[in-house]
């Protein structure tokens, strides 16, 4: 029998699947598998009878691709399998950028201790008004598995979508995706979008993508959001246009300390795919792809 070592706890649908059908181990040395969420691989010893790693994410930049293929261990992921967690996430950072949620609940924290609160409130609550999404221009970088999901929901609450993706062509968006989403280059998405919202993976060629001349092209005031990985984004550049207002406000998922503190961000810890679904859908994924690998050779997510 196939032994498995999970690197980090693995949901409760992915565990039955898992111990319903292999061992899991707790010495990594006799790991015929490894699970991996977020822990970082890069250190690590390869075990010698190591034959394939599956990461419960879409994201494989904590894996050491390059090690791994020299050793001919297979490398899996999970697209899409938390997707729509993300994708609610987003919706989320786009609401809570509109209206201003955070400063309202923030209020009547403080003032809870007063009797008067809900008069006080009445009073106070002129501060924190806000805007509302219906009719925006929303620009989806990346119309991948999520950026798709996040361009439909937004079409649905009554937003204009523009999606830009390189390696998509406009029939397939209009296909594929929606056939009122505008497909457009990059600048056409940064120079005409309220709210832009990036969904690409963390390559070389996406490094500091968003950096100020990208910034620069944006509406004042636009509302940022990042869901992806942290070094899509020139966060220095990124504090500087919200010093100055050009970005009204930045919603990401990742507390990059040039922005943690600054009054127009918005910064989650990397939440988007925290949801009990969203886990169990990645674990049961990962299990699926290590078992038809080592029953059966077969690639899946590779
Ligand atoms: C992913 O790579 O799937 C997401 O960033 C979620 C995560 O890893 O927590």
């Amino acid at each position: 029998m196939y032994k498995i070592y999970c690197l980090n706890n693995i949901s409760p649908e992915g565990l039955a699947l898992l111990t319903d059908n292999y061992e899991v181990t707790e010495n990594i040395d006799e790991a015929d598998a490894i699970l991996v969420r977020s822990a970082d691989m890069h250190e690590m010893e390869v075990p010698a009878n190591l034959k394939a790693v599956a990461r419960a994410g879409a994201g494989v930049n904590n894996i050491p691709l390059d090690k791994f293929a020299e050793a001919g261990i297979a490398v899996f992921n999970t697209p899409g399998a938390n997707a729509n967690a993300v994708k609610e996430l987003v919706l989320a950072g786009m609401l809570l950028a509109s209206r201003d949620i955070i400063g309202g609940v923030a209020w009547v924290r403080d003032n809870a201790d007063d009797e008067n609160v809900g008069k006080a409130a009445e009073k106070a609550k002129k501060q924190f008004a806000g805007g509302e999404i219906l009719g925006k221009t929303l620009g989806v970088i990346g119309l991948g598995a999520i950026g798709k999901l996040v361009a439909q929901s937004a079409e649905a609450l009554g937003m204009k979508v523009i999606g830009y993706d390189p390696a998509m062509d406009e029939i397939t968006v209009h296909e594929q995706i929606s056939p009122t989403v505008e497909f457009a280059d990059l600048p056409k998405v940064l120079k005409e979008s309220d709210f832009i919202t990036i969904h690409v993976p963390a390559l070389p060629a996406t490094k500091g993508m968003i950096n100020a001349d990208a910034i620069a092209q944006m509406k004042d005031g636009v509302v940022f959001l990042n869901f992806s990985r942290d070094v899509l984004v020139d966060d220095a550049a990124m504090a500087e246009a919200l010093e100055s207002g050009k970005v009204a406000a930045y919603v990401t998922d990742f507390a990059n300390p040039a922005v943690v503190k600054m009054e127009r961000a918005i910064v989650i810890p990397h939440l988007g795919a925290s949801t009990a679904e969203a886990e169990d859908n990645c674990a049961k994924m990962a299990v699926e792809e290590v078992m038809a690998y080592l029953e059966r050779g077969e690639k899946i997510h590779c």
